[in-house]
């Protein structure tokens, strides 16, 4: 490891996920991520308040984790880095409260970082520098978007995005018609491994040859299931969990795939990169790396445990803002719910 590389702590809260990563440049040091998606169960959704609670719970107890995994103390950080946005603004704001008064009792400097920039940059600490540009296929619970990547620290540009649901909502809600649990994705995922992915001819939203080539709609997919799902109870016919699970993930795995090969194509990119929570979906990964290898494209995946939200993809992020020289932010930074994605750094 160079030690001349900067030691950045990323601070991440936007959802359900209070994590503390540490890095230096682009090598993991920790990743301590405390969970309140069991909290959320109950309800079928993350529910804003429960969440605030839980990050302020968790911070200091996250943070010392860190530090232990990592061997350092805060004394030896360069830079610490948080999520500004997008995300539930009340969980953001518990990040960015921690960052500032870390940074300012340490005098340390402190970015405020783009959630979806550090989704991106993430795969860095596993396969090393991201090619510049690169194309991203961004897909959780709150996002579903094609990004092209020329520089991750300030310089991302959307080239489509959902129209309706996120790609990770879809998974959340088809779970709850079949009666799996939330978050839903983890739960298709292992339902499918049973299922036939053609027993169920699920529509292809916005595939059309008139349609906007690179957004995505899943909610006529997730409307698709539901009515296919009460058709057969009406019939008082048992519903084929395995199948349903397996045809939906297909439909889903199927236009996100074809839709980012089609982006790198049409714009002469030779990388694609997936990332947020619903990349570390198995049938996902298996098509998108079976497509790439077809059409010359070389994959990206970070592995699953860092698809998901984290802090490490924040520190990621932090240490490049830092290795390319970025002014850090100032103390005002924001808790931004609509950050857009052209903004990398509040
Ligand atoms: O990136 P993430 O952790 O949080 C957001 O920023 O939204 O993504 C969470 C989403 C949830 O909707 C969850 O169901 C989905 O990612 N997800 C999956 C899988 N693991 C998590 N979706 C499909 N297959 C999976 N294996
Ligand atoms: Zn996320």
């Amino acid at each position: 490891m160079r030690t001349d590389e900067p030691l950045v702590l990323g601070i991440e809260t936007s959802c359900d996920e209070t994590g503390v990563g540490i890095v230096r440049g682009t090598t993991l040091l920790a990743d301590a991520v405390a969970s309140s998606v069991g909290e959320h169960e109950r309800y079928g959704g993350v529910v804003p308040e429960v969440a605030s609670r839980a990050h302020l719970e968790a911070m200091v107890p996250t943070m010392h984790r860190a530090l232990k995994d990592a061997g350092v103390t805060m004394a030896d950080i360069d830079a610490i880095a948080v999520t500004s946005g997008p995300g539930l603004a009340g969980a953001l704001l518990v990040g960015v409260a921690a960052a500032k008064g870390y940074a300012m009792a340490l005098d340390k400097p402190v970015y405020g970082v783009n959630h979806l920039a550090a989704h991106v940059c993430v795969d860095q600490l596993e396969h090393g520098r991201l090619p510049e540009p690169c194309m991203a296929l961004l897909v959780s619970g709150g996002h579903s978007s094609l990004l092209m990547v020329p520089d991750v620290t300030s310089d991302v540009r959307p080239l489509g995005s959902t129209i309706d649901d996120a790609a990770g909502e879809a998974f959340d809600k088809v779970a709850r018609v079949l009666g799996l649990g939330f978050p839903g994705g983890p739960a298709i995922d292992r339902q499918a491994r049973d299922g036939q992915p053609d027993a169920i001819a699920f529509p292809r939203g916005l595939t059309g040859p008139r349609d906007a080539a690179y957004d995505f709609s899943f909610s006529g997919l997730k409307t698709a299931v539901a009515r296919w799902v009460e058709g057969r109870r009406r019939e008082g016919r048992p519903i084929p969990v395995a199948d349903v699970a397996a045809s939906f993930q297909e439909a889903v795995a199927d236009v996100l795939t074809r839709k980012a090969i089609r982006a790198c194509r049409e714009n002469g990119v030779e990388h694609l990169l997936l990332g947020g929570g619903v990349a570390a979906n198995s049938r996902l990964r298996a098509m998108a790396a079976e497509r790439c290898r077809d059409a010359g494209i070389t994959l990206r995946v970070p592995r699953p445990g860092l698809c998901t939200d984290n802090g490490a993809m924040v520190a990621a992020l932090g240490a490049e803002m830092v290795w390319r020289d970025r002014a850090p932010s100032t103390l005002d930074i924001p808790a931004d719910s609509s950050m857009p994605v052209t903004v990398t750094q509040a």
